[in-house]
């Protein structure tokens, strides 16, 4: 679909780039497919390049990923030594277009994975987001039409090509029937890097629709030391919470609307067992968050700033109970009205702190002192 937004041709150059950042606390799954596979990233992009008449590629790799960086390069050395890209590419004599591949490092902030601050730096400028529309594909790199897609999306390119259609949808889950057409279908294999107090932490490929419970008993063989699950983060830190009785959550694109919480995210699933602090969780969230706002928004800059004082003093013993309150206040005012900022740094930090604070109050409770106040979590705050 994403594709399909490029304008007619001009004559003119169009860019691909894609998404290697991985800044996402919890997150490696795209570190994974690059050591171990990293051509069918590259024969992705090519598919891509071709059916988009596209001549241009940059990977945009995430700053610390020195190793990977290098085994990008030598396998894009590869690819141009047997004619997967340069002026004598296969595919360009098809096409008559000449691809080039180049790799570009990030240099280590979490706010350049979002698409059109990764453009900015892409362009040697302070990664900062830019607002939309124009959207990438009418005005992206350089100015220029450009697809923007993550290193899983892309590395499954080849092997839809390969195997067709019907067999991508033989796997995950479809659309229910009476569902509307906001309720998307989840078809396809997922890359599940699973992190935290379970015995086997790693990347497994399983269908989505897969259940937490099975990904943490199947693959992971159960939870560590024989602890209770206590509560999971579906895919990086600002995804919001799966609580205790969502233990059989449907790993699906549909997470966010069945169980309070934003979406599957990166699928970089972090599982806490029963004796996890969670106002620790919580502070520790919006410490990294606070730490990579780039601070154009007043709500992102002074929200996670404020949001990070506060659950530091809860943490600290020192919090009241009109401090949960406070907290949110503050995350309602971020994410509470879309517009509001320019990127979803800011609803990340919103949902992080509004879920976990719900589906485990009476961790904060026991943490604050009692002040004599009405609670306003009671009257809809959202
Ligand atoms: C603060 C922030 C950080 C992001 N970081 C990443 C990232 O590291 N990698 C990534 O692929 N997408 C990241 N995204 C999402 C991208 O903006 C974009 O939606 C994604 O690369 C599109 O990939 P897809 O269409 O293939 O799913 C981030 C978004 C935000 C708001
Ligand atoms: S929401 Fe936060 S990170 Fe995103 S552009 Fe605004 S200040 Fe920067």
């Amino acid at each position: 679909m994403k594709w399909s937004f490029l304008p007619p041709e001009d004559g003119d150059r169009r860019y691909l780039a894609v998404n290697a950042d991985e800044a996402e606390p919890g997150t490696f799954k795209d570190r994974m497919l690059i050591d171990f596979d990293p051509h069918i990233l590259l024969e992705g992009i090519a598919i891509c390049m071709h059916a988009c008449r596209i001549d241009t590629a940059y990977i945009y790799i995430r700053g610390e990923y020195h190793a990977q960086a290098k085994t990008l390069q030598r396998a894009v050395d590869e690819a141009y030594e047997y004619n997967v890209f340069g002026k004598d590419s296969f595919l360009g004599k098809i096409n008559s277009l000449a691809p080039h591949c180049y790799i570009h490092r990030g240099a280590g902030a979490y706010v350049c994975g979002e698409e059109t601050a990764l453009l900015e730096s892409l362009e040697g400028k302070r990664g900062w987001p830019r607002i939309k529309p124009p959207f990438p594909a009418i005005a992206g790199a350089f100015a220029r039409p450009t697809i923007i897609n993550n290193v899983e999306t892309i590395a499954m390119v080849g092997p839809i090509v390969q195997h067709g259609p019907d067999w991508f949808k033989s796997m995950g889950t479809q659309r229910p029937e009476d569902a509307p057409p906001t309720v998307p279908a989840s078809f396809g294999p997922k890359l599940f890097g699973v992190s935290g107090h379970v015995n086997r932490p790693g990347v497994y490929e399983d269908e989505l629709g897969i259940k937490l419970s099975t990904l943490i008993e199947t693959h992971c063989g159960g939870m560590r030391n024989g602890k209770k699950f206590k509560a999971a983060i579906p895919g990086g830190i600002a995804m919001g919470i799966l609580g205790t009785d969502q233990y059989d959550a449907v790993l699906d694109f549909d997470v966010g609307k069945k169980y309070n919480c934003l979406g599957l995210g990166t699928a970089g699933v972090i599982v806490m067992d029963q004796d996890t602090d969670m106002v620790a969780v919580t502070r520790n969230i919006i410490r990294f968050l606070a730490h990579e706002s780039c601070g154009q928004c007043t709500p992102c800059r002074e929200g996670t700033t404020w949001m990070y004082k506060t659950l530091s003093r809860i943490e600290a013993g020192d919090g009241t109970s009109k401090d949960l309150d406070l907290l949110l206040e503050l995350a309602g005012s971020m994410g509470a009205m879309p517009g509001t900022t320019i990127c979803g740094l800011a609803d990340g930090a919103n949902w992080a702190v509004r879920t976990i604070l719900n589906k485990f109050r009476p961790d904060f409770e026991a943490r604050v002192r009692k002040h004599r106040y009405v609670s306003l979590s009671t009257a809809g705050v959202r």
